[in-house]
C-alpha cells in the first residue's frame, strides 16, 4: 500500500515539495491550503503531469483536514515567507498562530504521523509544534540544515570547479544568520575543505551560506527560495519512507545533547521509518561550541517572543 503524504500550505514550497514527492513516487499526496480552489487546482495540474512523467498516484487538493486523515507524513509549509529586509524571526507571531492551528488539526486527524516543519522561524516553529501536539521528539522534525548545507555544497563546488556530488557540508545550529557552518566537517571527495582552500575563501563561503536565504529574498523581491527548500524537505520524506537511516542535519528537540536543553536545534540525526532514530554528537572545538551557543541564544530570543 502506498504511503500517504499530506502537505499543509500549498504555496511555493508546499506545491514544489508535492512535485518532488510525485516525481519520486513517494506516496499519495494531499495538498491543503486555506485558499479555496488553489490547492485543488495545483493538485489537479500535478495529477495531469502523471501520464507524461509516468507516476500513478492519488493527488488531491483540499481545504479540509479530514482529507489528510491517517497520513504517514505531514509536511507543514503554511505561513508567510519573509520580505526583503525582514529576518525569519520577524515572522514569529503570525506564523506561530498559523502553526498552532495547523498542529491542532494534524494531531486530531493524523496522531501517528511523522511531522516535518518548514515554516519560519523554523526552530521556534518546531518547538511550538512539539508543545501543541505533545508528539515525541522522534516525530517532530524541522527542515533547515539540509538546505543550508546544500547551499554551502553548491558554493564549495563553484569555488573548486568540482561536481556537487563530490561535496559534503555540515551546517548545524539554528536556521538564522547565526547558523553554524562547519568547514572542518565539510569535504570534497572526503578531503576537508580546510586542506583545499585558503582561510579567506572558506570565510567567504561561510558568510555566503549564512546569508544564502537573504540573498535570494533580495533578488526575488517577493517571497523566498523554494526549489532548494522543497528538495531538501523531500529528502527527509524519502529517508523516512524508504527507511534509509540517512544521516542528515535536521532540527530536533535537544535534551542535553551538545550541552543544550529544551530547545529545537539543528544537529546531525539518523532518519529512518521511525523518524529521528538517533542524534549524532560530533566532537566540536571550543570555537565551534561557542558558535552553537550564540546560535542557540538567537533561537531562545525568538522563542521568548511567543507564549507557549
Ligand atoms: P507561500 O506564501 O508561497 O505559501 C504559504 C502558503 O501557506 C500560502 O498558500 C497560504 O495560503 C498558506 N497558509 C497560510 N495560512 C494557512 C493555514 N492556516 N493553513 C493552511 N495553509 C495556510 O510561502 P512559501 O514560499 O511556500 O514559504 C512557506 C513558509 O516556509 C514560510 O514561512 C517560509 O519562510 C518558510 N521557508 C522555510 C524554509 C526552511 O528552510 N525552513 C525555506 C523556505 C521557506
Ligand atoms: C531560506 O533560507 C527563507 O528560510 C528560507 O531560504
Amino acid at each position: 500500500m502506498r504511503k500517504k503524504i499530506s502537505i499543509i500550505g500549498g504555496g511555493f514550497v508546499g506545491a514544489t515539495a508535492a512535485h518532488w514527492c510525485a516525481v519520486k513516487e513517494l506516496g499519495d499526496i494531499v495538498l491543503v491550503d486555506v485558499l479555496e480552489g488553489m490547492p485543488q487546482g495545483k493538485a489537479l495540474d500535478l495529477l495531469q503531469a502523471g501520464p507524461v512523467e509516468g507516476y500513478d498516484l492519488n493527488i488531491l487538493g483540499s481545504n479540509s483536514y479530514e482529507d489528510t486523515a491517517g497520513s504517514d507524513i505531514v509536511v507543514v509549509t503554511a505561513g508567510l515567507p519573509r520580505k526583503p529586509g525582514m529576518t525569519r524571526e520577524d515572522l514569529v507571531q503570525t506564523n506561530g498562530n498559523i502553526v498552532r492551528q495547523v498542529m491542532e488539526n494534524v494531531t486530531k486527524h493524523s496522531p501517528d504521523a511523522i511531522v516535518i516543519l518548514v515554516t519560519n522561524p523554523l526552530d521556534t516553529m518546531v518547538y511550538l509544534a512539539k508543545k501543541v501536539s505533545g508528539m515525541p521528539r522522534e516525530r517532530i522534525i524541522g527542515q533547515a540544515g539540509i538546505l543550508d548545507s546544500a547551499r554551502m555544497r553548491a558554493f564549495i563546488a563553484m569555488e573548486l570547479n568540482v561536481s556537487v556530488e563530490n561535496t559534503h557540508a555540515f551546517v548545524l545550529g539554528g536556521h538564522g544568520d547565526e547558523m553554524v557552518p562547519l568547514p572542518r566537517y565539510s569535504t570534497v571527495a572526503g578531503i576537508p575543505i580546510t586542506e583545499l582552500l585558503p582561510a579567506d575563501r572558506i570565510a567567504a563561503i561561510v558568510e555566503r551560506t549564512r546569508k544564502g536565504g537573504g540573498e535570494i529574498v533580495a533578488l526575488l523581491k517577493q517571497g523566498s527560495a523554494f526549489f532548494a527548500p522543497s528538495a531538501s524537505t523531500v529528502q527527509m520524506v524519502e529517508a523516512i519512507i524508504k527507511d534509509r537511516k540517512q544521516i542528515l542535519p535536521c532540527c530536533v528537540h535537544l535534551d542535553g545533547e551538545y550541552g543544550l536543553h529544551d530547545i529545537c536545534f539543528g544537529v546531525p540525526v539518523k532518519l529512518g521509518s521511525s523518524g529521528v532514530e538517533q542524534i549524532m554528537e560530533i566532537t566540536l572545538t571550543d570555537e565551534e561550541r561557542e558558535a552553537m551557543q550564540r546560535s542557540a541564544a538567537l533561537i531562545r530570543s525568538s522563542m521568548a517572543a511567543l507564549e507557549m
